[in-house]
Parts: C-alpha cells; sequence; structure tokens
C-alpha cells in the first residue's frame, strides 16, 4: 500500500520517561502494536502517536471481566459473570458463603475463568463444590472470574474478525472433545455466515470498547452471547477457512484512518 513500515522491538525504550517527560525516538505517523502491553503503548499515545489499537482498547480486552464489566449495560448479551474474589496471601481462605451464593446462582458444571489468558488454557469448568473450592484455591491470587455454563454452546462457538466498525467475516469453531473450542484445543475451524444480530453485536461491541480491530468470540446460544473480544486476534486461521485476506483488509483501514490524521 505504499507504506513505509519499520519493526521495533517493545524492549521498554520505544518509549520511556526521562526527566519527567515521554522520551521517545519513533517518528512514524502511527504504530501497529502487536503486543499486549500497556504502558509504551500508553506512552507512544501520549507522544500523539495512533496506536492501532489504542492503549486502552488493548487493556479493555486483556482483562476478560474488564471487558465484561465495561460491554455491560450497552444491550451486549453475555453469559451470567462474576468477579473473583482475589486473595493477597496464599493461605486467605475463599469464603463459604460466596462459594455457597456461586452454586445457588450457577448451579453446576460452572465455567473458572483467569481474567488474563489465551488459546484457552485458562478457562476452566468445574463438575462439583470439590473441584470448584481446589481450582478457586490454585488461582486465587489471580484475577480471576466466575461464570454461567452455557451447555448449548458446548465445543462451540463463532470467532468475528470485526475492522473498522464493520463485521468482516467469521469461522466456526467446532470441538468434539472438549468445551472449549479454541483451534489451539483441537477445535476445527470452518468458514460461517454472520447472522445480522451478531454481525451488530460485534459490532457494537468494538465500537463500545474503541477496536480498530478484533476478534470477538460469540457463544451459540438462542440468543447469542458474546465470551470476549479479542483485541489481538490471530488471524492465520481465519484466513485459511475463508479464503478472506484479513491483513489485508486491517492495512487498508490503518492507512484510510492515518491519512486523515493531521500530519505529526
Ligand atoms: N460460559 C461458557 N459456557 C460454555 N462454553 C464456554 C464459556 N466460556 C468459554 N467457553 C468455551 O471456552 C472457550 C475459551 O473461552 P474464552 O474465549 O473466554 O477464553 P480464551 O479463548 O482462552 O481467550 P482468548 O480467545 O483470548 O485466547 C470458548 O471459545 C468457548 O468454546
Ligand atoms: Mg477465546
Amino acid at each position: 500500500m505504499g507504506v513505509e513500515t519499520e519493526t521495533a522491538a517493545n524492549d521498554g525504550f520505544a518509549a520511556y520517561v526521562e526527566d519527567g517527560r515521554v522520551k521517545c525516538g519513533l517518528t512514524s505517523d502511527f504504530v501497529l502494536y502487536f503486543d499486549k502491553e500497556r504502558i509504551v503503548a500508553r506512552l507512544l499515545e501520549k507522544v500523539g502517536i495512533r496506536v492501532f489499537n489504542s492503549a486502552a482498547a488493548t487493556e479493555i480486552c486483556d482483562d476478560k471481566m474488564l471487558t465484561h464489566a465495561v460491554l455491560a449495560d450497552n444491550g451486549i448479551l453475555m453469559p451470567d459473570t462474576v468477579a473473583g474474589p482475589m486473595c493477597y496471601a496464599p493461605e486467605a481462605k475463599i469464603d463459604d458463603g460466596y462459594i455457597r451464593r456461586v452454586v445457588a446462582e450457577f448451579g453446576f458444571p460452572v465455567v473458572v475463568k483467569e481474567c488474563y489468558g489465551s488459546f484457552g488454557e485458562q478457562v476452566y469448568l468445574c463438575d462439583d463444590e470439590l473441584s470448584l473450592r481446589c481450582k478457586l484455591d490454585e488461582i486465587k491470587t489471580k484475577p480471576y472470574l466466575l461464570q454461567r455454563y452455557e451447555q448449548a454452546s458446548s465445543g462451540r462457538d463463532l470467532r468475528v474478525i470485526v475492522i473498522g466498525g464493520k463485521a468482516v467475516c467469521a469461522m466456526k469453531r467446532v470441538n468434539a472433545d472438549d468445551f472449549r473450542s479454541n483451534a489451539a484445543r483441537g477445535g476445527r475451524c470452518e468458514a460461517a455466515a454472520i447472522p445480522d444480530d451478531v454481525a451488530d453485536m460485534c459490532e457494537r461491541a468494538a465500537k463500545i470498547i474503541g477496536l480498530d480491530y478484533c476478534g470477538v468470540d460469540v457463544l451459540l446460544t438462542d440468543p447469542p452471547k458474546i465470551i470476549e473480544v479479542n483485541s489481538n486476534a490471530m488471524f492465520e486461521a481465519m484466513e485459511r477457512a475463508t479464503g478472506i485476506n484479513v491483513a489485508e483488509l486491517y492495512a487498508a483501514h490503518i492507512v484510510n484512518t492515518v491519512v486523515k490524521l493531521p500530519r505529526r
């Protein structure tokens, strides 16, 4: 697209604080930020560089509970979700009353997720009180959430890519052997149409968070529910499944956005 690019390592020195001011050696019109690291992105924005996705949007997506909190009260459907009580001391005990309330609200099995996680690796299903207590004990010093298990979508979901406010393509992921449909857990990916209500909900979610690019994970419940918005969604599997050049669409969005910005 005629854009000169250069790769910068995210080693902290792309932008840092010196004499109380942001020191930044980059002179570029924009930065395509492949990391989820939030501080350098924030500093780059402070010196006026347009960062794709913005530091704030990436930060919201990185934390699954924060994503639910930001999306709530905006007409976005999500599974019922409660933040887990985080403990600072490993010997701290999760309150029995909390466990009883979770069981009363969500029943079993119940989904437990670490707020920071990828590839389905930090997503767990607990079948009974003992396994729930053991899991919470294991992860209680990290941020986590508990969520109603949506049986109707077990092992299936829809990954929708939204670029520049438009849902551009989707793939259905199906896993017969695990409730998690992630490709990394063995989920099979195939191109899928995007129902109008899902496209609308994903586009609204991207807009609320302020994302240029994202992959939205939607449970195939009736009606569909959003479980996650990924600011750094990988697109190789999506391109393979759909034949759509996701990278090119994202690049076109970046160029169209940057040409309208005042010159730095
Ligand atoms: N509440 C739920 N009910 C049923 N299945 C769920 C639920 N939450 C998650 N899943 C399944 O687990 C998978 C992984 O969950 P989620 O997308 O929240 O985390 P992740 O994939 O690890 O994060 P990332 O997409 O950032 O890598 C989902 O794709 C879905 O198949
Ligand atoms: Mg996911």
